[in-house]
């Protein structure tokens, strides 16, 4: 078994940022010491009220993956201003999410059961195929049976499962074996029909270790969990280098 690709989501090293209005801290930056950490791509959501991710964070980010040769997985509601920006920027990944704005995070998978929502995102998957060369396309859905269908239907190149609920689960200690039951349905399901099965949302270092054991995902997205746990990572030598500074002054 080879290890499961690890996509670093930096959207909230953009929010950090927006939170001040300044120009710090620096998204390329982000990407950067995230690659050479061992990430194996980096995963921005532009959202349409660009709460933490800019405009002009999508292709500087692009050029930072381009120069490691690793894919910009870019996460985007099925809406045509989006869509124009994608064409524009031509990430490697693609990953279609549903999109509210009055929702703290994406909350959950893609409806595709529903006649107008299925036609969106099939419309989406079409125009962005034709428009960008060799782009791969994973949908964010719920490990749900007819969703599944839907998306071999559509013939995207991956899932990716919605694990926010798994998390919630795991975090509050309540039984995770349902979530882990439904993760192996999908996963037959998809495979079978040669498509590739990713996770992502709300994952820790701790609710991460049984999905892992699993061993069914082939790329986990993470990202607040990550730039949370990098304070605690980085706190430290922080104070101490602006001490270094001050003691100059003695
Ligand atoms: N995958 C998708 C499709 C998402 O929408 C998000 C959140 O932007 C993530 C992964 C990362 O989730 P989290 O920040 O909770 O790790």
């Amino acid at each position: 078994m080879s290890k499961a690709r690890l996509g670093v989501n930096i959207d909230h090293v953009a929010t950090l940022r927006e939170a001040r209005g300044e120009n710090y801290p620096s998204l390329v930056e982000a990407a950067r010491v995230s690659l050479e950490a061992g990430a194996d791509q980096i995963t921005i959501h532009l959202r349409e009220d660009r709460r933490h991710i800019q405009d002009y964070d999508v292709p500087a980010v692009k050029l930072v993956t381009d120069n490691f040769g690793v894919p910009l997985n870019f996460e985007m509601g099925a809406s045509s201003e989006i869509i124009g920006i994608a064409i524009e920027v031509k990430p490697k990944w693609i990953c279609l999410v549903p999109e509210k704005r009055e929702e703290k995070t994406t909350e959950g998978g893609l409806n595709l059961k529903d006649k107008i929502p299925f036609e969106r995102i099939k419309e989406t998957c079409e125009k962005l195929k034709s428009e960008i060369p060799d782009v791969k396309i994973s949908l964010f859905v719920e490990a749900n049976k007819e969703t599944l269908e839907k998306c071999i239907e559509l013939k995207v190149d991956a899932v990716e499962i919605h694990t926010g609920d798994y998390a919630i689960d795991f975090n509050e200690g309540n039984d995770i074996s349902k979530h882990l039951e439904l993760y192996e349905k999908a996963h037959k399901q998809m495979t079978t029909a040669g498509i590739g099965f990713h996770a992502g949302h709300g994952l820790s270092d701790k609710s991460l270790e049984p999905l892992v054991e699993q061993g069914l995902f082939v790329e986990y997205n993470i990202g607040h969990w990550i730039i949370c746990q990098s304070v605690f990572g980085g706190l430290s030598n922080t104070v101490k280098e602006l001490n270094q500074i001050l003691n100059k002054g003695l």
